[in-house]
Formats: structure tokens, sequence, C-alpha cells
């Protein structure tokens, strides 16, 4: 602040009795930021309160925008995401790479880090950790901070997710009262036939419901009340952890507003919710789904059994648009690719896998992948070590990252530029 400059002054009470507030116009002065002995002043200088005014430019006005999700209803709208894909190497040495992870991850919710390395397996050297502690903290659950998916010759399972069956579109931890925001999966060995692992959009799903099925969309929001409630459990190996939560959880009307009012008119067919924009100025947003059949738990007697049958047929609607041949995306996870997704948006799921014979061990996968090495038996044929981040870390080092982006520290990739600008978060 420089002496001279036009402003405007508050001076605050002293003392929770003490109510007159006053504000004045004025320039600022050493004195005005002393403390007064009837309370003390702020000074506000006349662009620090126009920046506060314009929602386009305010800091915190950009919350919203910049995890507001870009929706695929089909896997040609994912693929078409400007960086699905990213080298490791570039995530780790370049900002603008880091930069485009978070906006890929926060703006589609999936993102595949590729070459990332496999020779450390123990929980404490892993490349996983090494990753994903760039990012922040990670998410410590009772299975640890990270923890092993492996099929192991010969062994025993203790979890739905650690047998080779087809296992359906879910989502990890919904018996947590706050399942976690984002998952890391990285493959260190896949010597396996079929296991691939697909994924779909919720959100997707949603604004399909939104138009086609408004009324079930409404049961899963949960205007029928508290019959709404689907319940989720995990009670196995000395745990029994069990929550109840609504189907769908829709994100502040406020953040929908200020997004809709700094929208660009030059938009994309590429942002999806961009369409219910242009016909909407208040367009619902979402923030999560809780959506997990294999945890799900009976549910409770009811005193409605109409209510439950309407909650019952809305579910099967949703999991009827989930299941769009269209809005899959499926892969097989190589050796050294990390697949980071939302958690709390985008369902994943896995097909069946069964072990190859030695013979075709001998020969490695299709590109040559594992080739002449043999898995002993006790020794995992597929193995993904994985963690989970909260919400707040990921978001938080978005936010900082472009706050870098927006004061040209940080050049983004030529890819995001665009999104950027139409959301307001590029000038
Ligand atoms: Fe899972």
């Amino acid at each position: 602040m420089k002496n001279g400059e036009q402003g405007v002054t508050i001076t605050w009470p002293s003392s929770a009795t003490t109510t007159t507030t006053t504000a004045t116009t004025t320039t600022t002065s050493s004195s005005i930021q002393s403390a007064h002995e009837s309370g003390h002043s702020s000074f506000y200088t006349i662009p620090h309160l126009l920046r506060l005014s314009s929602l386009a430019a305010q800091p915190i006005e950009q919350t919203p925008l910049i995890h507001t999700p870009i929706e695929w209803p089909t896997r040609t709208d994912l693929l078409a995401s400007p960086t699905l894909r990213i080298p490791y190497a570039d995530f780790l040495h370049s900002r603008a790479a880091e930069h485009a992870f978070l906006a890929q991850l926060t703006g589609y919710g999936l993102v595949v880090l590729t070459g990332v390395p496999t020779q450390d397996g123990t929980d404490e050297g892993c490349e996983l950790r090494q990753a994903m502690r760039r990012l922040g903290e990670l998410r410590s659950t009772f299975y640890g901070k990270v923890w092993d998916v492996r099929a192991l010759r010969r062994e025993e399972t203790r979890n739905i997710a650690y047998t080779d069956v087809d296992l359906g579109f879910h989502q990890d931890l919904c018996y947590f009262e706050n399942p976690p925001r984002f998952q890391a999966l990285h493959c260190l060995r896949n010597r396996v036939h079929g296991g691939s692992s697909y994924f779909t959009d919720s959100f997707a799903a949603l604004r399909h419901m939104l138009t086609s099925h408004p009324d079930e969309y409404a049961v899963l929001k949960g205007d029928e009340g508290g019959d709404a409630d689907v319940p989720f459990v995990y009670d196995n190996d000395g745990y029994w952890y069990y929550r109840t939560h609504r189907t769908v959880e829709e994100a502040p009307r406020a953040w929908s507003r200020s997004r809709s009012r700094s929208q660009s008119p030059n938009t994309s067919s590429n942002d999806a919710a961009t369409d219910a924009d242009a016909a909407n100025d208040d367009p619902i947003q979402f923030h999560a789904v809780n959506y997990s059949p294999p945890f799900q738990a009976p549910f409770p007697p009811t005193q409605s059994p109409a209510k439950r049958d309407k909650l019952f047929r809305a579910l099967a609607t949703f999991e009827r648009l989930l299941a769009r041949e269209e809005g899959i995306y499926e892969f097989t996870l190589r050796e050294g690719e990390m697949v980071v997704f939302d958690n709390r948006r985008v369902l994943h799921a896995r097909r069946a896998f069964w072990d190859k014979t030695e013979a075709e061990e001998g020969k490695g996968d299709e590109a040559g992948q594992g080739q002449g090495e043999r898995v002993r038996n006790g020794e995992p044929t597929r193995w993904l070590k994985g963690c989970y981040m909260d919400g707040d870390v990921v978001w938080n080092k978005m936010r900082v990252m472009n706050r870098l982006v927006r004061t040209g520290q940080v050049e983004p990739l030529p890819e995001w530029k665009e999104v950027l600008k139409r959301r307001g978060l590029l000038g």
C-alpha cells in the first residue's frame, strides 16, 4: 500500500458490546493502520475492492470454477480430453505437466500416469507414495496409507477386491461417513488374462437422468425424505463399518451461479456441462455420488414400502444409465501405469481375470511385457498398489497451481489454455 492511495477506512468496535462500525472514504496514512483506543481500523484500497467485487477475478470465487467437473457422457468425450495420459517423467519435472495432471483429475475425474517405475513394492519406498506425496498428504484408513491388491496363487482372500471375479461399478469406502475423494492405483504386475479396468462418469449419467427421469432423480437426491438413504457396510476381518448415504449430493447452488456468470460466450462441446449452462442460468452441479452395490447393506425395515419401491426403481434407472456402453472407458492397466480418479464421481470396476499358463508367461503379453519371467506359486500374478487422498488435499494443490498459472509463474500446456480461458481462470 502506498501513502496517498484512495480507499475506504473501516473503524471496527473494540468489543462485542460496542456495535457501531464506521466506514469513511479516505486516503491511507500511517495513523490509520495503528490501533485506535476505540477499536481498530482497516484500510481497503479501491483496486482491492474492485477485485473483490469482480466475480471473474476473485481468487475466492475461482474455487468452485477450479474443480467444476467437465462431464463426459461418452468415452469419446474422455478420450478427447486434453491430457488423459501423462508421462510420469513430465509429471515429476514439469510444473505445466503437474498443472495438467491436476486440471485433468479435477475436471474429468480421471488421469493416467505412464512409465511409473515398478521396482520398489514396499509401502515406504514405492513410487505410488512418492508420486502422490507431491500433491499432499495421503488419507490413512484401516488399509493403511498405501495398500496392495494382489492376486496370489494358492492364497486365501479376505475382501472381494482381492478375488479374481468380475467386480461391477462401485466406489471405495462408501461405508465411511466421509469416503475418500481420490484414489490412485499403480500397476506393479499384470501377468494374467483379463482383469481390465473400466470407468464411467456418474455425473454424466445423473445429467441424463435429470432430463429423462427427473422424478427419479429427485428420489435419489432425497426429496422424498429419509427413505432415500442407502446403507453400506464392511463387516469383515474384525472390522464393522456402517454408514447410510443419499445417492446424490449436489454442489451448493452458489457455485453454479458464479460459474455461469463467468462463462465466456466461446464455449466448447468438450465441456459437457456448458450445454446445460446455455439453457439454464443456474444449472445443477453435482458434488458427489454414493453408489457401491458390492458394499450395500440390507435395507432396514421401513414404514413406507411405497417409498422404498420408488427408491429401488430410481436406483435401477441410475444403474441402467451407468451401464450405457458408450459411457464406459475400459482399458487394461499395464505394468508401470498409474490411474488416479475421483472416487466420489467416477465409478470403477474390473473384469474377471485368470492366470496364464507357464508357456504363456514365457511369451509375455502382446507388447512383450513380462517376457521370460515366470510367476512362482505364492507370488502375485496381478499386483496393484493403491492409496487414497482427500479432496481438500488435491483441490488445495489445484488452487495453488492455478494461482501460479494466473500470475504467469507457470505456463500451462496449450491443451489447457482454452479451457482455462473459457472458465475465466486465465486472462
Ligand atoms: Fe474398488
